[in-house]
Parts: structure tokens; sequence; C-alpha cells
């Protein structure tokens, strides 16, 4: 599975051509052309022309590029990935599967792709995400983070799962809901304990409020405790703010190299915990220290 940078995942409605150069160019680790909920109906079938445009004719440096497709149950789904796939063939890194009820959902995508890799003679895999928004693809998230090694990370998709769900709300935070603690905590958890199982990233949902950088910059740093590799942008503001919260800081780096080196230190010395500046050193703090070491490396940073 190919490891990648997904601070930022910013959406751009696949009908909407006049904003690809924008999105492209605002630093999100990933952007995706969103043929599915962004863009009308109507649209959809036509936008795929200006897909394919996009990924083949502009110049997308090492952004990752990606599209979201329509979701399985819809008549558009077949089209999206057989229209898309044979029009730009490399230069399309990952498909987004929204809705995701189950692991069959990921398979069709997966067997669909494998046939036309093979017909095409395309050289590179290409990877797969998967939105977790019904309430059936919570309850499956364990197999299905699991259905494919495609598979490179689980989105949380909070605004259709709070339809799922029934629930009376389709923003991060409602301050009329006197609700204690995070109203998707269950679900953010569910979907990061299964992603991070299957050894793939786990990605928060969008953020409506695109006009609230504050509230944003929370957001994003509540789901990187909780384990997220990052977080959904829908608006290029936010890009900037996702990038810096998903990364490690220069001091959390240093920190993390010193408890390394405290615990080796302390291992040669025949002892598995150590202290650092009054902190208990042992094994498991080597684990968060080497998460961290990891995704600088990841960074360049
Ligand atoms: C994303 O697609 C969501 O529904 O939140
Ligand atoms: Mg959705």
């Amino acid at each position: 599975m190919t490891v990648r940078a997904r601070r930022s995942e910013l959406a751009t409605p696949a009908s909407n051509d006049w904003m690809f150069t924008t999105a492209i160019e605002s630093g999100a680790d990933l952007v995706f052309l969103d043929l599915e909920d962004a863009t009308l109906p109507s649209e959809r079938e036509a936008a795929r022309g200006k897909v394919i445009t996009a990924l083949c004719e502009l110049d997308w440096g090492t952004t990752v590029r990606a599209i979201r497709m329509n979701g399985i149950d819809t008549h558009w789904a077949y089209g999206d990935v057989i229209e898309v796939v044979t029009g730009a063939r490399e230069a399309l890194d990952i498909i987004i599967v929204p809705k995701v009820r189950s692991a069959r959902d990921v398979w069709w995508v997966d067997i669909l792709l494998t046939q036309l890799e093979e017909q095409l003679g395309l050289t590179k895999r290409i990877g797969l995400e998967v939105l977790i928004e019904e309430t059936e693809g919570l309850q499956n998230v364990d197999e299905i983070a699991r259905a494919s090694d495609r598979l490179e990370a689980i989105i949380f998709g909070a605004g259709d799962f709070s339809a799922s769900q029934g629930a009376r709300v389709d923003t991060n935070f409602d301050p009329l809901i006197d609700f204690p603690g995070d109203f998707w905590g269950y679900a953010r958890a569910r979907v990061v304990v299964a992603a991070r199982a299957a050894g793939v990233d786990a990605i928060d949902a969008p953020f409506p409020k695109y006009q609230d950088p504050q509230a944003y910059g929370i957001a994003c740093d509540r789901a990187g405790a909780m384990g997220y590799a990052g977080k959904w942008a829908i608006h290029p503001s936010q890009v900037e703010i996702a990038n810096t919260a998903f990364s490690p800081t220069p001091e959390e780096i240093a920190h993390a190299r010193k408890v390394v080196e405290t615990y080796r230190a302390a291992e040669t010395s025949g002892r598995g915990a150590s202290a650092l500046d009054g902190m208990l050193v042992d094994a498991a703090h080597l684990r968060h220290a080497d998460n961290i070491t990891r995704r600088a490396d990841l960074l360049g940073l």
C-alpha cells in the first residue's frame, strides 16, 4: 500500500472546472474532483469529461489526484469508474467511494479496477479511500477496512452519517444542541480504531462552516489527538489550517527524538523504563515517539 500525506483532502465540484486550478494550487495534500454530491445529478455525466481533462492536462505537482465517484447503488457508478480511468489512465491516484455499506461494495470497485487496469495495460494500481457515512457502514467498518489491499484510507463523513442516523444536526459544532462531548465521538472512535487496526489512515469529516477558521482548527486538533491523519477541507482557506494541525511541530519532533535517545540509552544500560523531564519513558512512549518521527519523515520535516 502506498503511504501518502493526507493532512488535507480538498473537495472540488467536478462540474466547476473554473475552480480546479485554485484547488490544485491550494497546497492540499490531496484534491478530489467530486462527481457525487457537490455536482448536480443532471451534470454528473458531463462532468466526467472535465475531470479527465483536468487530470491529464493540469499540473498537479505532488498533489494526490483523486475523484469521488458516485455510490455503487446509483446508475452512475460503473460509468464514473470506466470513463474516468479509461480517459485518465495513470493520471489518477485515488478513487473515493462514498456511502460504503459493506465489504462487497469495496470488492465491486476493486474488481472493476482490476479488469480495467489489465485491459488498458496500466502500469500503476489505483488506490481507494472509502467514506463511512451510513450507519450500516459503521456497523461493518472492521470488515470494510480489510476488504481490499487497494484501500489506503477511511473517511468519516459526518454530514451523511447524521442523516443516516436520524440526528437533528449536520454541522460539527452546533451551539443550539447541548450535547456533552463530541456528538460523533462514537463514530469517530470506531472509524479510527478500525482504520488503524487494518493499517490504513483515518481522515476526519468535512467541516461545513468554512467561514469559521478557529472552530475548524479546533476540530482538526481534536481529530489529530484521536489518531486521524487528516481532515477534509471544503474550501481552499481550510487547507493551511489542516496542514498545520496534522503536522508534528518542531518541538514535538525534537522531543520525540529525545525520547528515542533516552529509551535506547536506558536499554543499553539494561533498563526498560527511564525518565525524561520528569516523565516516564518506556516502550509505549517509544511507540508514540516513533509515530511522530515517522510522520515527520513522511512530510519531509
Ligand atoms: C461527506 O460526504 C459527508 O457526508 O460528510
Ligand atoms: Mg456524504
